[in-house]
């Protein structure tokens, strides 16, 4: 009788425990939840675990009933578990997939993009104009030897521009190049003649104050052509200065003097930024005029000198700041700006 009793006992308790899995099972709706059911049905300590313990003290005669029917409750309990699991995942990826998904009409973050540094798009604006008029780029070394940067440009050993105040000097007596003519010697040997080159570059002076910094940047043109006049250098030029400040500017050519030109000219603007019109203007200081390039004839002495012949071919030269163009023309009011590598004044608007 007893072992009626027995498994009678043990089948109500197994009901239970079933009974009470699923309706805790019914209730899970996450796997975090599932897993928690899990430990404490099926894991060490958990229900099951205690009711198989005790076939232990089951009679030999009941075991192997009572054994099968623990087992079989154990099996249903997985299967369920799993199935259940299952269902879960499922719905889990399900809520992620459609909280997840990518919205294509968001805009994108902005990000804060690169630009030239004013000198190199003035270089690069000027180099297209001149494109625009046959001119080809040419470059030259920036540690120059004294031949080129001097003596081909019919500067002698006792002209002021030689003297050290000027220039920086290496020890093996090569130099950094004072300006960018020695690039017109070199291209006229590289090239011959005919001959359009423009030649930016950098260029040192032992110079360093409010408006001298001793490295600038300059930008040469050559032209050597057959029977070239001086109204084709005065043309050239116009082109360039309303190309590149974008509107008609009234213009003037002043006589000068440069070793390897003659005649040689210097060319004023109009003001850029007063028009003439100011008596205290910061920039034409009044004057209502701006000096922006040398240029002349090139000296038959220089052309000889790049190696081609004076007689056959003639033309001009002129040579500006790069850096003074580039002030001009955004209204950058101090030189020191546009070394000293901190954005934060063109980033500040005033230049906008
Ligand atoms: N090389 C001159 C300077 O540095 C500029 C110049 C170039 C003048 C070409 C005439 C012709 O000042």
């Amino acid at each position: 009788m007893s072992d009626n009793i027995n498994t009678t006992d043990l089948k109500k308790q197994v009901e239970d425990l079933l009974a009470s899995f699923r309706s805790s099972l019914s209730s899970v709706n996450n796997t975090d939840a599932l897993q928690e059911l899990r430990v404490k049905t099926v894991g060490k300590k958990g229900a099951l675990t205690s009711l198989l313990k005790s076939l232990g003290a089951t009679t030999p005669s009941e075991r192997p009933a009572a054994g099968e029917m623990l087992n079989k409750l154990r099996d249903e309990i997985e299967e369920e578990l799993t199935k259940k699991k299952a269902a879960l995942i499922d719905a889990e990826t399900q809520a992620a997939e459609a909280t997840d998904q990518v919205d294509v009409t968001m805009p994108a973050r902005a990000r804060a993009s690169g630009a030239f540094h004013p000198v190199a798009q003035t270089m690069h604006e000027i180099v297209a104009i001149m494109q625009g008029l046959g001119y080809s780029v040419a470059l030259g070394p920036e540690k120059e030897e004294e031949h080129y940067n001097f003596d081909c440009l019919n500067i002698p050993s006792w002209h002021p521009a030689r003297d050290m105040q000027d220039t920086f000097y290496f020890p093996d007596g090569t130099l950094l190049r004072t300006h960018t003519s020695p690039v017109q010697i070199r291209s006229m040997l590289k090239y011959g003649a005919p001959l359009r080159v423009v030649c930016p570059g950098k260029v040192y002076r032992r110079d360093n104050d409010t408006t001298h910094s001793p490295m600038f940047n300059q930008l040469e043109g050559l032209l050597l052509e057959q029977d070239v006049s001086f109204s084709v250098l005065k043309g050239s030029l116009r082109e360039l200065m309303n190309g590149f400040f974008g509107r008609e500017l009234k213009n003037r050519f002043r006589a000068s003097y440069f070793p390897f030109t003659e005649p040689s000219m210097e060319l004023d603007i109009e003001c850029v930024e007063c028009g003439g019109k100011n008596p205290d203007c910061r920039i034409c200081k009044g004057t209502g005029w701006l000096e922006v390039c040398g240029m002349g004839m090139v000296h038959p002495f220089v052309v000889r000198a790049g190696g081609i012949d004076p007689d056959k071919y003639n033309g001009f030269a002129f040579g500006m700041g790069l850096d003074r163009m580039a002030m001009l023309k955004y209204g950058i009011s101090d030189l020191r700006y546009l070394f000293n590598g901190n954005v934060s004044y063109f980033l500040s608007g005033r230049n906008a």
